[in-house]
Protein backbone atom coordinates (compact mmCIF):
# COMPACT_ATOMS: atom_id res chain seq x y z
CA UNK A 1 0.00 0.00 0.00
CA UNK A 2 1.19 3.80 -0.76
CA UNK A 3 1.32 5.68 2.29
CA UNK A 4 -0.89 8.92 2.17
CA UNK A 5 1.95 11.27 1.54
CA UNK A 6 3.28 9.16 -1.35
CA UNK A 7 0.02 8.93 -3.05
CA UNK A 8 -0.68 12.55 -2.81
CA UNK A 9 2.52 12.97 -4.59
CA UNK A 10 2.10 10.70 -6.93
CA UNK A 11 -1.06 12.21 -7.99
CA UNK A 12 0.19 15.61 -8.00
CA UNK A 13 2.50 14.37 -10.30
CA UNK A 14 0.49 12.22 -12.51
CA UNK A 15 -1.39 15.33 -13.25
CA UNK A 16 1.55 17.12 -13.80
CA UNK A 17 2.38 15.07 -16.70
CA UNK A 18 -0.99 15.54 -17.91
CA UNK A 19 -0.45 19.32 -18.24
CA UNK A 20 2.95 18.46 -19.57
CA UNK A 21 1.28 16.48 -22.72
CA UNK A 22 -1.38 19.31 -22.92
CA UNK A 23 1.74 21.99 -22.93
CA UNK A 24 3.47 20.25 -26.00
CA UNK A 25 0.19 19.70 -27.94
CA UNK A 26 -0.72 23.12 -27.82
CA UNK A 27 2.69 24.05 -28.56
CA UNK A 28 3.05 21.67 -31.57
CA UNK A 29 -0.28 23.34 -32.90
CA UNK A 30 1.11 26.56 -32.41
CA UNK A 31 4.63 25.46 -34.12
CA UNK A 32 2.34 23.90 -37.04
CA UNK A 33 0.53 27.00 -38.08
CA UNK A 34 3.66 28.85 -38.17
CA UNK A 35 4.76 25.81 -41.31
CA UNK A 36 7.35 24.26 -39.32
CA UNK A 37 6.68 20.60 -40.18
CA UNK A 38 9.78 18.86 -38.42
CA UNK A 39 9.45 20.83 -35.10
CA UNK A 40 5.45 20.23 -34.76
CA UNK A 41 6.05 16.31 -35.73
CA UNK A 42 8.56 16.23 -32.49
CA UNK A 43 6.31 18.41 -30.29
CA UNK A 44 3.17 16.25 -31.35
CA UNK A 45 5.34 13.09 -30.76
CA UNK A 46 6.44 14.94 -26.88
CA UNK A 47 3.21 15.34 -26.28
CA UNK A 48 2.42 11.23 -26.21
CA UNK A 49 5.09 10.67 -24.76
CA UNK A 50 4.15 12.93 -21.60
CA UNK A 51 0.57 11.15 -21.72
CA UNK A 52 2.75 7.61 -21.59
CA UNK A 53 4.40 9.14 -18.60
CA UNK A 54 1.46 10.45 -17.15
CA UNK A 55 -0.01 6.38 -17.88
CA UNK A 56 2.71 4.79 -15.99
CA UNK A 57 1.87 6.86 -13.14
CA UNK A 58 -1.79 6.23 -13.15
CA UNK A 59 -1.05 2.26 -13.18
CA UNK A 60 1.58 2.29 -10.44
CA UNK A 61 -1.15 3.83 -8.45
CA UNK A 62 -3.99 2.10 -8.83
CA UNK A 63 -1.24 -1.60 -8.81
CA UNK A 64 -0.22 -0.18 -5.55
CA UNK A 65 -3.62 0.11 -4.14
CA UNK A 66 -3.81 4.12 -3.98
CA UNK A 67 -6.52 5.94 -5.60
CA UNK A 68 -5.88 8.40 -9.04
CA UNK A 69 -7.96 11.70 -9.38
CA UNK A 70 -7.44 13.71 -12.94
CA UNK A 71 -7.47 16.91 -12.73
CA UNK A 72 -9.20 19.41 -14.62
CA UNK A 73 -6.54 20.98 -16.98
CA UNK A 74 -6.56 24.59 -17.47
CA UNK A 75 -3.65 25.09 -20.65
CA UNK A 76 -5.45 26.58 -24.01
CA UNK A 77 -4.07 28.15 -27.15
CA UNK A 78 -0.86 29.44 -25.88
CA UNK A 79 0.65 31.97 -28.05
CA UNK A 80 4.70 32.54 -28.44
CA UNK A 81 6.39 35.77 -29.66
CA UNK A 82 8.98 33.21 -31.53
CA UNK A 83 10.41 29.93 -31.64
CA UNK A 84 12.83 30.79 -28.65
CA UNK A 85 10.51 31.71 -26.53
CA UNK A 86 8.24 28.28 -26.73
CA UNK A 87 11.59 26.40 -26.47
CA UNK A 88 12.56 28.68 -23.38
CA UNK A 89 8.99 28.04 -21.78
CA UNK A 90 9.61 24.20 -23.08
CA UNK A 91 13.44 24.11 -21.37
CA UNK A 92 11.68 26.09 -17.88
CA UNK A 93 9.00 23.30 -17.99
CA UNK A 94 11.58 20.21 -17.84
CA UNK A 95 13.58 21.75 -15.23
CA UNK A 96 10.39 22.62 -12.97
CA UNK A 97 9.38 18.48 -14.13
CA UNK A 98 12.99 17.38 -13.17
CA UNK A 99 12.96 19.18 -9.72
CA UNK A 100 9.35 17.50 -9.12
CA UNK A 101 10.72 14.63 -9.56
CA UNK A 102 13.58 14.53 -7.32
CA UNK A 103 11.47 16.09 -4.74
CA UNK A 104 9.39 12.67 -5.39
CA UNK A 105 12.52 10.77 -5.17
CA UNK A 106 13.12 11.75 -1.77
CA UNK A 107 10.23 11.48 -0.32
CA UNK A 108 9.74 8.16 -1.16
CA UNK A 109 13.17 7.49 0.66
CA UNK A 110 11.81 9.36 3.73
CA UNK A 111 8.64 7.40 3.99
CA UNK A 112 10.82 4.31 3.20
CA UNK A 113 9.12 3.38 0.00
CA UNK A 114 11.62 1.26 -2.09
CA UNK A 115 9.11 -0.40 -4.52
CA UNK A 116 8.01 3.90 -5.35
CA UNK A 117 11.93 4.91 -5.17
CA UNK A 118 13.11 2.12 -7.74
CA UNK A 119 10.01 3.05 -10.13
CA UNK A 120 11.02 6.63 -9.87
CA UNK A 121 14.21 5.69 -11.28
CA UNK A 122 13.13 5.58 -14.81
CA UNK A 123 11.86 9.22 -14.54
CA UNK A 124 14.53 9.69 -13.47
CA UNK A 125 16.63 8.55 -16.55
CA UNK A 126 13.99 10.35 -18.66
CA UNK A 127 14.34 13.92 -17.11
CA UNK A 128 18.45 13.69 -17.39
CA UNK A 129 17.00 12.71 -21.38
CA UNK A 130 14.40 15.60 -21.49
CA UNK A 131 16.33 18.26 -20.58
CA UNK A 132 19.33 17.66 -22.43
CA UNK A 133 17.41 17.47 -25.43
CA UNK A 134 15.55 20.81 -25.05
CA UNK A 135 18.92 22.39 -23.84
CA UNK A 136 19.99 21.44 -27.20
CA UNK A 137 17.43 22.60 -29.47
CA UNK A 138 17.43 26.25 -27.42
CA UNK A 139 20.99 26.33 -27.97
CA UNK A 140 20.67 25.87 -31.62
CA UNK A 141 17.86 28.11 -31.74
CA UNK A 142 19.90 30.61 -29.76
CA UNK A 143 22.79 30.08 -32.21
CA UNK A 144 20.28 30.47 -35.52
CA UNK A 145 18.72 33.94 -34.37
CA UNK A 146 16.29 35.36 -36.55
CA UNK A 147 17.77 34.00 -39.68
CA UNK A 148 15.04 32.62 -41.94
CA UNK A 149 17.20 30.19 -43.78
CA UNK A 150 18.64 28.69 -40.36
CA UNK A 151 15.69 28.33 -38.89
CA UNK A 152 14.12 26.14 -42.05
CA UNK A 153 17.41 24.28 -42.03
CA UNK A 154 17.14 23.50 -38.52
CA UNK A 155 13.56 22.60 -38.88
CA UNK A 156 14.31 19.70 -41.79
CA UNK A 157 17.34 19.22 -39.32
CA UNK A 158 14.94 18.07 -36.28
CA UNK A 159 12.75 16.10 -38.50
CA UNK A 160 15.57 13.97 -39.48
CA UNK A 161 17.13 13.61 -35.97
CA UNK A 162 13.29 12.82 -34.49
CA UNK A 163 12.78 10.04 -37.18
CA UNK A 164 16.30 8.56 -36.14
CA UNK A 165 15.41 8.91 -32.80
CA UNK A 166 12.40 7.43 -32.90
CA UNK A 167 13.83 4.33 -34.99
CA UNK A 168 16.26 3.52 -31.98
CA UNK A 169 15.65 1.22 -29.50
CA UNK A 170 17.98 2.87 -26.72
CA UNK A 171 15.95 4.51 -24.09
FE1 LIG B 1 7.27 13.84 -18.30
FE2 LIG B 1 8.87 15.93 -19.89
O1 LIG B 1 8.36 15.23 -18.26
Amino acid sequence: MLSEKIQTELVKQLNRESESSQLYLSMASWVEKKGYEGICEFLYDHSNEERIHMLKLIRYINKRGGNVILNKISIHNITYISLKELFKNLFEHEKEISKEINFLVEISLQEKDYFTYNFLQWYIKEQIEEEALSKMILDKIDLIGEDKGGLYLFDKDIKTFHKKNKNCNCG
